[in-house]
């Protein structure tokens, strides 16, 4: 067998139990998080059909699709949840109280070029709504991934939300000149000029004005696409944006709102940000560290035509996906990755095979009755080796059962953060 045999596959991770314990602490606030805005947990299988994926706007995603065919039947891995979860949505469109708030803490698979932060598999948490039209919606999502970054333990000017809107570029530019005649082409367009800090200014300008490519405009246009991007300001958009923009306003509202819920601070107006997923309709956001040293914690963003495009009925959308390995690597640079120790709370050692029914019965009562968390020693081992290893383990307690004790009717139990030593009646 070759040793690549024996290794994870390139960009997958084994999780060993202090791997585990620090990814439980993670979901664990994902989870809590979501709760405390109302949101239901929903789970869908990691294998889909193909053709839930597929899309005809050159989005990188699914050039990176784990794909195969398997009886006839042509099945992905998951890439992102947000399909699968809409696929849910239709098949109970009918019965669904809207809004409603669902999220997931799922695995996905996306062969990328590695880089930091960027892996092959990653979990992702969502949190979206569906049936609400308004930026209300997109507000309370926000807050949610404000919720967690202050759980986790980041400072609050770690962590920049940046926000902008498709509809906004939409509406500018179908509405003036450049997209007029074909419209269709939009979602193409923002696939294109998500690659910027990839691909640079030039890389997004040949995109842009390939003419056999989706986009195909002109050099004029393409060089107002691109210094769109370099907006910072709302208010700056203004003179170009159609009058009565209601793009414009959501995006004012979303601001407002905002403040309300005390993230004036946390928050800005960036064009630069459009997202990579061509099925974003309306106001798109990212977060990033204030530094900018890695990629985005989180996108998400208003998705209204996504259950129509599938085949279903017109319901509104918005939602984020929050991946665990870029929060991972900004809490271990800020210093604030927890300890996260394994908890046991006692170890049960018979000294002899006399005593073991006894230990049988201490370990189960714990474990029945204090629930607690109880390792039984399984074999014959000296008390030397057994401590060092209660020790090591971070046990709290070692009931120790020897002849003497058992013949009293007693067991040993040793605090092992103490040393103190105190006897318990079995019969208890
Ligand atoms: P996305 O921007 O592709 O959006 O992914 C969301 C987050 O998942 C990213 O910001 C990043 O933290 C993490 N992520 C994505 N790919 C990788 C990777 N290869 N390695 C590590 N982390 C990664 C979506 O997937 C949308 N479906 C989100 C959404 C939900 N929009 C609406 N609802």
């Amino acid at each position: 067998m070759s040793k690549s045999r024996l290794q994870p596959p390139r960009g997958t991770r084994d999780f060993y139990p202090e791997d585990l314990r620090r990814r439980d602490w993670l979901f664990g606030h994902f989870r809590a998080v979501a709760r405390r805005f109302g949101f239901e947990e929903v789970d869908a299988p990691i294998l889909e059909h193909e053709g839930l994926f597929t899309r005809k706007a050159g989005e990188e995603i699914l050039e990176q699709l784990y794909r195969f065919e398997l009886h006839d039947r042509r099945l992905a891995l998951r890439p992102e949840m947000t399909p699968s979860i809409a696929r849910m949505v239709i098949a109970r469109a009918g019965s669904l109280r809207l809004p409603l708030r669902w999220f997931t803490v799922t695995q996905n698979w996306r062969y990328e070029r590695m880089t930091r932060g960027r892996k092959r598999e990653h979990y992702q948490w969502n949190m979206d709504i569906w049936g609400e039209p308004a930026v209300t919606a997109e507000a309370e999502l926000i807050a949610a991934v404000f919720a967690l970054l202050d759980a986790v333990g980041l400072a609050r000017p770690d962590v920049r939300v940046r926000i902008s809107s498709r509809a906004l570029l939409e509406e500018t530019l179908v509405q003036g000149t450049v997209l007029r005649d074909r419209p269709e082409a939009f979602p193409a367009l923002c696939v294109a000029i998500d690659k910027f800090e990839r691909i640079g200014e030039d890389g997004v300008r040949e995109l842009l004005t390939d003419p056999d490519g989706s986009v195909g405009i002109g050099e004029a246009d393409a060089s107002f696409v691109v210094s769109w991007l370099g907006l910072r300001k709302l208010e700056d958009s203004a003179e170009h944006v159609p009058a009565g923009s209601p793009a414009y306003a959501d995006l004012r509202r979303l601001f407002e709102l905002l403040d309300a819920y005390g993230l004036a601070d946390r928050v800005v107006f960036d064009a630069s940000i459009v997202r990579g997923l061509a099925y974003y309709t309306g106001i798109v956001f990212e977060a990033f560290d204030a530094a900018r040293s890695l990629r985005a914690l989180c996108g998400g963003g208003r998705y209204d035509r996504l259950l129509e495009s599938l085949g279903g009925p017109s319901i509104p959308a918005v939602g984020f996906g929050f991946g665990d390995v870029v929060i991972l690597e900004l809490l271990s640079d800020r210093e604030r990755l927890p300890e996260c120790p394994r908890r046991l709370d006692a170890v049960v050692f018979a000294l002899g095979e006399a005593e073991r029914p006894s230990a049988i019965r201490i370990a189960t009562a714990l474990r029945r009755e204090r629930n607690w968390s109880v390792e039984l020693v399984l074999g014959a081992s000296r008390l030397k080796r057994v401590l060092a290893d209660a020790d090591r383990a971070g046990a709290r307690f070692l009931y120790l059962l020897g002849p003497e004790e058992a013949a009293r009717g007693e067991v040993l139990v040793r605090d092992l953060e103490s040393g103190e030593q105190t006897t318990e009646p079995i019969s208890d």
